[in-house]
């Protein structure tokens, strides 16, 4: 397990990278936002609500918000067409990273339980990994340091009857992301890759927004080939 807060001697580092969090409100949302500005990153924060996007401006100065339906692949794909257009320290126009953050839990009562309702609500927010991963796929690749996070839920290991609809879309995004991983090491292959998919695993997120927050910015501390395709659980304290 790769330690993602040490700072390894080739380390790229996450100044004047430009990161996208989708699903940018929440909690976690801000403490992202937060801590990849202050450590001078360049933030678009993702929402489909315009009124908490302007929350998160005011709380994080220097954030840059776009309303975006990330269900929609046709807005998503012209959200990348615009940030590409923009200049960018690093210089290869599109994004460096993209933080995935759209979930929600459902579920509640047995396997009876496991609602219609529910599982198309899961399958959206799944919706938009698919629809986020594909269309900066490929900017991820021309960056010399492309990273790609998801925040799993540990339901996907153990899951429960009252929980099934919602650990199969965790263990959906689990394997989509680690598919990713795979084309991101299949690029640069026999070299080693430039970017990473990692996925973060908690049971609750409640008090380790910070800490989530701490290990995005260490994944640009740490290089891509230790990263790629791993799980990295968050510590409750
Ligand atoms: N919370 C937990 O305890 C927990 C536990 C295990 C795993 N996780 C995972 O951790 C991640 C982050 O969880 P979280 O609770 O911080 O966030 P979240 O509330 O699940 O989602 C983050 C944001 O996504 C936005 N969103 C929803 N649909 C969208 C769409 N179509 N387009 C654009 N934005 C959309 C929502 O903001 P707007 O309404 O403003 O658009 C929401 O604030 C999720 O993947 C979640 O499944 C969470």
């Amino acid at each position: 397990m790769p330690e993602p807060v040490s700072t390894s001697p080739a380390a790229p580092g996450v100044a004047g990278r430009t990161v996208l969090i989708a699903g940018a409100t929440s909690a976690s949302g801000h403490a992202c936002a937060a801590a990849l500005t202050a450590a001078g990153a360049r933030v678009i924060a993702v929402g489909s609500n315009a009124e908490r996007l302007a929350e998160l401006a005011a709380s994080v100065p220097g954030a840059i918000t776009r309303v975006c339906d990330l269900g929609d692949f046709a807005a998503v794909t012209a959200l990348a067409e615009e940030i590409r257009g923009q200049a960018t320290v690093h210089g290869h126009g599109g994004i460096d990273g993209l933080i995935h953050l759209v979930g929600g839990w459902r579920g509640g009562g047995g396997l009876a339980g496991q609602s219609e309702e529910d599982w198309q609500a899961l399958d959206a927010a799944f919706g938009t990994l698919r629809n986020t991963t594909r269309a900066f796929n490929d900017d991820l690749l021309a960056s010399d340091a492309g990273r790609l996070a998801i925040v799993s839920s540990a339901s996907v290991a153990r899951p429960l009857a009252g929980g099934a609809n919602y650990a199969a879309a965790k263990a959906a995004a689990d394997a989509w992301t680690r598919a990713v991983a795979q084309g991101f090491a299949k690029a640069t292959a026999p070299e080693p890759p430039t970017a990473a998919a990692v996925i973060f695993v908690v049971k609750s997120l409640a008090g380790l927004e910070q800490q989530l927050a701490e290990r995005v910015i260490g994944l640009w501390g740490t290089t891509a080939a230790e990263l790629n395709g791993v799980h990295i659980p968050l510590d409750p304290a």
